[in-house]
């Protein structure tokens, strides 16, 4: 009897602890769905059977005449936004009021690599940012182009050995160990050799950083449940150490100063000698008057930016570049019209690719983005709101900590921004047709002072890989390919797709 009792104790206490939040869109009357205790709407995300786009887009396409919907990702609530106006909003012009992703399972202990510059927040944020900002400057970027020229030149030679012998290639593997490649070289200065070699180490912990563990789903979850009991657990324990090895053995082969390579470790190794960075608080305002902040740069924030380096522009890069060469073996009149580009361009400039004739391939450009509009590999954008914040129109205001998610996947294929969305027409792309409001629901790199900091580097060297590989080769569909590739429902944050992309790729006969 008592333990009957207790177990009923127990279980009230956990309902009532479960669905305490969720009452918070019905008393600001936002249409939502029923939530579920604990995990709220967020069930099939949280079991690995959709990835955050995939739902979000669900969400987006059932509430047709709504300008925001209500959502709760756990016990927390969040705002999905529906509508151009506020999307640059958020984005842009309000930006002081949403500076943060939101994305910490624990804000008052971040675990190392949680200190990158996806996930950091604040002042730490913003100092980061700050410094890191020179590391893409258009002189950078054309200092790194003859690293990307020679990852080039070796994926057109792995390509042309696999073409020999009449095998089917997953475009997606390829493109892969290109970036991988060319992170490596311009990343840390290494010689990767990914294309070349099958269990490089380097691709093998590319390949680790994506692998999404259970367990560390569930130590999320916990931390965000019971934020107290699990302080101290770690969600990324198993790179950590790999990382932290990694990183002080690059910065003691150069001994601790940078070697005038200009790549990323000599950036940070730059940062860590000059110690403290300051800046403009945009936590702490007075008045209208920012505090200065300042940020150590110690050895474990370095860490926290290789791996961000690392993963965010790996993933990003290869899924968009495979997934445009998919989408042009089922194009072959667009494939045809990029290669007379290349073909043009390329006997411009002595047959030599460079910073200046990628630049001049314009059609190719549209191509890639018309890829990255059908599938942004990161399909949503997500802020946290700093302070309560109102929307005059919605005559609604939400609170401090409430998450607002932009549906990027959604808003490129809805027919009122993008006419006849599911045709691939790179033409859209043309500055003539291109229009003002869609700059702002076009998003595949994000908008606004935390948009995506290498969008510039991704589009060259994913330019670069893309000419390197048409001016040699054609490619067609795999009797094994699939028409519309499969959404992996693992994919957490940034969206790969199930079983890779499976291509013909057949050398181009000498004209
Ligand atoms: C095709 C390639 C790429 C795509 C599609 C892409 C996409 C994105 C998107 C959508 C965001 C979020 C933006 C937002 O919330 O507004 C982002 C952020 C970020 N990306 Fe990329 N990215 C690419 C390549 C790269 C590369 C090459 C790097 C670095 C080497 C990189 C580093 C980052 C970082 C550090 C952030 C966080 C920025 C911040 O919060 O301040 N990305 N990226």
């Amino acid at each position: 009897m008592i333990s009957l009792a207790i177990i009923l104790i127990v279980f009230t206490v956990l309902l009532y602890y479960g669905t305490k939040p969720y009452d918070y869109w019905k008393k600001k009357r936002i249409k939502h769905e029923r939530p579920w205790p604990f995990v709220g709407n967020n069930f099939q995300v949280f079991f690995l059977k959709k990835s955050i786009s995939e739902l979000a887009e669900e969400y987006y396409w059932r509430y047709p005449d709504e300008k925001v919907l209500g959502f709760y990702r756990a016990l927390k609530p969040e705002l999905i936004i529906r509508d151009p106006e506020l999307v640059k909003r958020v984005l842009i012009q309000d930006f002081p009021y949403f500076h943060s992703r939101g994305m910490l399972p624990d804000k008052k202990d971040v675990e190392p690599l949680m200190r990158n510059l996806f996930t950091a927040e604040g002042d730490y944020w913003k100092l980061v940012r700050q410094r890191m900002t020179p590391t893409f400057t258009s002189g950078k970027l054309k200092a790194m182009f003859p690293l990307i020229v020679e990852r080039a030149e070796k994926l057109k030679a792995r390509t042309l050995n696999a073409a020999a012998e009449g095998t089917v290639l997953d475009a997606k593997d390829l493109m892969a160990r290109y970036t991988i490649d060319f992170i490596g070289a311009c990343g840390f200065g290494l010689d990767a050799d990914s294309l070349n070699q099958e269990d490089s180490e380097f691709r093998k912990l590319g390949i680790k950083i994506f692998q999404v563990r259970l367990r560390d789903v569930f130590v999320s979850l916990l931390k965000q449940f019971f934020p107290e009991t699990f302080r101290g657990f770690k969600v990324m324990d198993h790179l950590e150490y790999e990382l932290k090895e990694f990183v002080g053995s690059m910065m003691k082969k150069r001994n601790y100063k940078s070697c005038g390579r200009g790549d990323f470790i000599d950036l940070l190794l730059d940062c860590r000698q000059q110690g403290t960075v300051y800046g403009e608080s945009i936590e702490k305002i007075h008045n209208g008057v920012p505090e200065m902040a300042s940020l150590e740069f110690d050895d474990d924030l370095i860490t926290a930016q290789v791996f961000v380096f690392f993963a965010a522009g790996f993933e990003t890069s290869s899924s968009a570049t495979s997934f445009t060469l998919h989408q042009l073996a089922y194009h072959p009149h667009i494939q045809e019209k990029v290669r007379a580009e290349i073909d043009f361009v390329l006997t411009k400039h002595g047959g030599k690719l460079s910073y200046d004739a990628i630049k001049e391939m314009t059609y190719l450009e549209w191509t890639l983005k018309e890829a990255l509009r059908l599938f942004p590999t990161l399909g949503f954008l997500i802020r946290e709101c700093a302070r309560p914040y109102h929307f005059p129109e919605l005559n609604l205001t939400i609170d401090k900590g409430v998450t607002v998610l932009i549906p990027v996947q959604a808003l490129h294929k809805d027919p009122l921004y993008f006419k006849n969305p599911e045709e691939f027409r790179p033409e859209r792309f043309h500055p003539d047709e291109f229009d003002s409001v869609q700059k702002y629901l076009y998003l595949p790199f994000g908008e606004g002072p935390r948009a995506c900091i290498g969008a510039r580097l991704g589009l060259m060297q994913s330019i670069a890989g893309l000419a390197a590989i048409l001016s040699t080769f054609t490619v067609e569909p795999a009797p094994q390919s699939i028409r519309h590739p499969i959404i992996n429902s693992r994919s957490i944050v940034v969206q790969s797709i199930k079983g890779g992309l499976p291509l013909l790729f057949k050398e181009r006969k000498a004209v």
